[in-house]
């Protein structure tokens, strides 16, 4: 019942209007940045989507839902009517100014075959809209967390998840890039048996790779547009300083406070000036309260890094290991969301143990829906942005090589509109 009245809410107009008002409220925002929420948790299907259920891209992927609506694009389930497995489609209009699936596709590409990282299927483009087709992954950490009843996981589970995001992280600077836009929406769990307790991360559109061709890290900018989610932000972020490594590892302890807390001090301040100076003016030991006394360490090192100085991820991933040890918690122990709990406020019951998983769960399954608390918790939270890159530049705010860039290939459409041929290939761009 609780479903289908959940269901009706998110498709009644009136609810429709008030969510796009939300997201233009942030847009008007004195930021001017901000385009875009955090922390997505309705899916609100249009008539001005790109794609509708039943639709066929390139003959072979078949839309089945659409599961994500960012600020740059549309995420969609799809059918590979090849393979037969579920895929994630994402999508960018052709004709929106800030263009970031390219360097989505460039950064997938060169992860590819590494850990938490999704198999790239295939990109294209057509008149109206560029594509990226990757594995389907289940469920983001900000959703997981929301559906946790008191709105935070267990330490257990944030040491876990933790150390996972920090291999991931560790992996695109081994790459050559920043990821620039680390924050819990951003990293979701696997959705079958074998890959449910794994953490992917997504979303490379705000990417940036730190070195040069021949592997020295790049002369930092005397300034840098602000990139990235407010929330998340490192302090030198917000003072539009070009970003770093340390930069992806401070958003990366934002998210380990906001898992452990439930939330994190500025989260109800939209401004992101205001944010920049909550978070200068604030003891950041006073958000250690509920992490083991060993993450004053990572507190130390990530204060002690600078633009240049490689991080220690080393030394960072043996202390998460330690507080693991000293705790007993082992890997295969269940994850919050594996617990068998009922929550008194909501209808939802997550009952899934690591042990008896037969079925995986459904990415973007009705579930989503389920949790009628968060949902409304979350129409008053929706201070979180990513920044986009500024119109054209075509998400190239970087040094891509033209191998990476040309692999970006035109495919023709079916029923979705005509063929062009190979725009994405042009010169890459620098952004100043
Ligand atoms: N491969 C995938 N499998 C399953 N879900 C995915 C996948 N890629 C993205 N999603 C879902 O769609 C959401 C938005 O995706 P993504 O972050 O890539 O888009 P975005 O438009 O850049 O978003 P934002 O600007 O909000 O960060 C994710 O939070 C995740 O829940
Ligand atoms: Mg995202």
């Amino acid at each position: 019942m609780m479903v289908v009245g959940l269901i009706l809410l998110c498709r009644n107009n009136k609810v429709l209007t008030f969510l796009w008002l939300l997201r233009y409220s942030g847009d008007s925002n004195a930021s001017s940045e901000v385009i875009n929420e955090d922390d997505s948790f309705y899916v609100n299907m249009t008539t001005e989507d790109l794609l509708q259920p039943g639709h066929v891209v390139k003959e072979r992927w078949k839309v089945v839902k659409k599961i994500g609506g960012g600020g740059f694009g549309e995420i969609y389930e799809g059918l590979d009517l090849v393979t037969k497995e579920l895929v994630a489609l994402k999508l960018e209009s052709a004709k929106q100014a800030k263009q970031v699936l390219k360097m989505e596709v460039a950064v997938l590409k060169k992860l590819q075959g590494r850990e938490h990282v999704c198999r790239f299927i295939g990109c294209g483009r057509n008149d109206r809209f560029n594509y990226v087709v990757m594995q389907l992954q289940g469920k983001n950490l900000a959703e997981l967390r929301r559906s946790q009843p008191r709105g935070a996981y267990s330490l257990s589970t944030t040491l876990r998840l933790g150390l996972q995001i920090l291999k991931a992280i560790e992996s695109i600077h081994e790459v050559g890039f920043l990821h620039r836009d680390i924050k819990p929406s951003n990293f979701s769990m696997g959705r079958l048996s074998h890959n449910c307790r794994s953490v992917y991360m997504l979303d490379f559109g705000l990417a940036r790779q730190y070195v040069t061709a021949t592997g020295e890290v790049r002369p930092p900018r005397a300034a840098a547009g602000f990139r990235g989610t407010v929330r998340y932000a490192s302090i030198n972020a917000h003072k539009n300083k070009e970003m770093g490594r340390h930069d992806d590892l401070w958003s990366l302890f934002y998210m380990l406070v906001e898992f452990v807390n439930g939330q994190l001090p500025w989260r109800k301040i939209k401004d992101k000036e205001q944010v920049g100076v909550m978070k200068e003016k604030y003891d950041h030991r006073l958000l250690l309260k509920h992490l083991p006394s060993d993450f004053r360490q990572f507190l130390d090192h990530i204060y002690a890094l600078d633009y240049h100085i490689r991080p220690d991820y080393c030394m960072l991933s043996g202390l998460f290991e330690r507080c693991m040890k000293r705790r007993g918690i082992k890997e295969n122990d269940p994850y919050d969301w594996e617990k068998h709990y009922t929550d008194n406020s909501a209808t939802t019951t997550v009952t899934t143990s690591p042990a008896v998983i037969s079925k995986p769960p459904l990415a973007g399954s009705i579930l989503t829906f389920v949790d009628k608390p968060a949902i409304i918790k979350d129409l008053k939270d929706k201070t979180e942005i990513s920044t986009p890159v500024p119109p054209g530049t075509h998400g190239t705010d970087n040094m891509l090589d033209d191998n990476i860039m040309a692999s970006f290939e035109d495919h023709g459409e079916n029923e979705t509109g005509g063929v062009k041929e190979g725009h994405l290939q042009g010169e890459p761009r620098q952004a100043g």
